[in-house]
């Protein structure tokens, strides 16, 4: 999969996308990064790419043009794109928009300047996405929000093709609790039944904990979560944990 980001801060990209699991899914073969300083694409000596805003007020408007050929250049270089514009204004990014994004063979993130976008940059763009309800300084933070949560879904870049399907979310319920040595920390014992060694067991214990904690923290979740007969039976037995 081939992500373009363009963005006014090509520097904020050099390390993230050079580490861990995404340094090793490039070194396969199976990501490419392709970052454009839109700033290569203003027309004027100046280089200028945000003005102030028509009718007067605070802070600077990115210009639509740069921009424009920006994207051209994208467009003409890698074909297939899907552009995405990042913005706090956008519909919220969640675990099925990333699935979703990670079907695109070419996805481009267009990273907004936070004092907001001339609104003609909108009509060039497939989608605007947020990350959530705070306002971040750039879409380039959120831009790489946005590369991780997809490049787990890209088959092979996780090691263990099983896992995805196996997450928080994915199923619509929080992880259930992790323990590894010691058994026994400070007073606190990992529980039995992950000691059992009965696959069974560990696999029914840690259902019921997904649920619990699901109830717990994130009871919104539970809103959409269907059910089988056997959590069912496991919703009502947390239930009755938990009182
Ligand atoms: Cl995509 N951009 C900015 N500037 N702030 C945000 C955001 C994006 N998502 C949440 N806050």
């Amino acid at each position: 999969m081939i992500f373009t980001i363009l963005t006014l801060f090509p520097g904020i990209f050099e390390s993230p996308l050079n580490e861990s699991l995404i340094k090793k899914a490039r070194e396969k073969g199976l990501l490419e990064f392709n970052i454009v300083n839109i700033r290569d694409f203003a027309a004027d000596t100046h280089r200028t790419c945000d003005d102030a805003p028509f009718g007067g007020g605070a802070g600077m408007v990115m210009k639509v043009e740069p921009v424009r050929y920006a994207m051209t250049h994208v467009r003409n270089e890698i074909p297939e794109e899907r552009f995405v514009l990042l913005t706090p204004d956008g519909k919220r990014f969640d675990q099925e928009s990333a699935a979703r994004f990670a079907r695109f063979p070419h996805l481009a993130l267009l990273c907004g300047r936070y004092e907001g976008v001339d609104e003609r940059i909108r009509a060039l763009v497939d989608e605007e996405v947020s990350i959530g309800d705070y306002i971040l300084s750039g879409g380039e933070t959120a831009a790489l929000v946005v590369v991780d949560a997809v490049s787990r879904l890209v088959p092979g870049v996780l090691g263990n093709e099983a896992s995805p399907v196996d997450e928080s979310f994915a199923q619509g319920l929080l992880e259930y609790p992790q323990y590894t040595r010691p058994r026994a920390f400070m007073g606190m014992e990992a529980p039995e039944a992950l000691l059992s060694g009965n696959h069974e067991e560990i696999r029914k214990w840690r259902r019921k904990e997904s649920i619990k904690r699901t109830i717990l923290r994130r009871p919104d979740l539970m809103e959409r979560f269907q059910p089988t007969r056997e959590d069912e039976i496991m919703m009502r037995e947390a239930m009755e944990e938990l009182e």
